[in-house]
């Protein structure tokens, strides 16, 4: 039976990090902020803005939330980065992604400040991730990703990687953080998506598969080798009507088949969901920490 890796308890270790660092802060009269900023209602959306404001309360930092209606224009919204970014009680930005259509989100993330970009989507962040420069911000997703395979003792040195999704959010950025040198990194890395040629005999060469392709259930078990790591980056709702919503979430694996051939896996819920609030919060201070001239971790190393 595979190992099943265990997201939530890892996710508390970073907490339990992190409150040591806010702490450290708070002696020193700092106490890090981040703004969350959603544009429209979108549910899912709302649920995901409203977990890292309440998240960044429990640990003891402050947390602005900005609920803005869907018919916010373009400029109002870069007027809002421009508050955030001349606030000095800011430490990081987060504007939810995707924001309604008549929004240019490139342009959005480009206002932002990159020492507040906590995301790391800002195009100097890409870059200092694409050269390996350890001030810049690494997507949450893909950094908590990484964080998973280290507490679980999986190798990344040497190993044969499939990352299956090409997005900035997850799919390049993942790519790039397990290629790099050093700890946690140095994978022979294979980007495939929905136009590679054969994908099944190319997924199959993974010793570690990161799914993150956005399709429920997409990884059958004829893609996995047998003793692989399996990570499923995906939360797609899908219709049940067994259950008492009328759906449910799953992820871009198909668990039940795929499960038993791993060697270790994540489940959907409670993967790498609850990594990735884990990582914005580290981030978070990672920010407050670098705009005033401190040292990486007040703690720690
Ligand atoms: N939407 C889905 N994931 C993310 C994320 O990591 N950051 C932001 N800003 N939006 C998202």
């Amino acid at each position: 039976m595979s190992e099943l890796i265990d997201g939530k308890k890892i996710a508390e270790e970073v907490f339990a990090e992190c409150r040591e660092d806010i702490a450290a802060l708070a002696a020193q009269g700092i106490t890090p902020g981040l703004a969350v900023v959603v544009v429209g209602s979108d549910p899912a959306s709302l649920v995901y803005v409203g977990s890292k404001a309440r998240r960044c309360q429990e640990l003891g930092m402050a947390s602005f939330k900005y609920e803005l209606p869907v018919e916010t224009s373009q400029a109002e919204l870069l007027a809002l980065v421009a508050r955030l970014n001349a606030d000095e009680t800011v430490d990081g930005i987060l504007v939810q992604s995707p924001p309604p259509a008549h929004i240019d989100e490139a342009a959005v993330v480009r206002a932002i400040d990159p020492a507040k970009d906590v995301d790391g989507f800002h195009p100097l962040n890409v870059a200092k991730l694409a050269m390996e420069e350890p001030d810049g911000f690494v997507p949450c997703t893909p950094l908590g990703v990484q964080r998973m395979l280290l507490a679980s003792g999986i190798e990344t040195d040497g190993a044969q990687v499939v990352v299956l999704g090409r997005s900035m959010i997850v799919g390049k950025p993942q790519a790039l953080l397990l290629m790099a040198k050093g700890r946690g990194g140095n994978a022979t890395v294979t980007v495939a998506h929905s136009r590679t040629r054969d994908l099944a005999a190319v997924t199959r060469s993974a010793d570690i598969l990161i799914a993150a392709i956005g399709r429920p259930n997409f990884v059958t078990a004829d893609m996995v080798r047998d003793g692989a790591v399996v990570i499923d980056v995906g939360i797609n709702r899908i219709a049940d009507p067994s259950a008492r919503s009328g759906t449910r979430l799953v992820g871009d694996v198909d668990f039940v088949a795929v499960a038993p051939k791993c060697r270790a896996i994540t489940p959907v819920p409670g993967g790498v969901g609850p990594m990735t609030i884990a990582m914005l919060m580290s981030n978070t201070l990672k920010a407050a920490r670098q705009r005033r001239g401190l040292r990486p971790w007040s703690v720690r190393g």
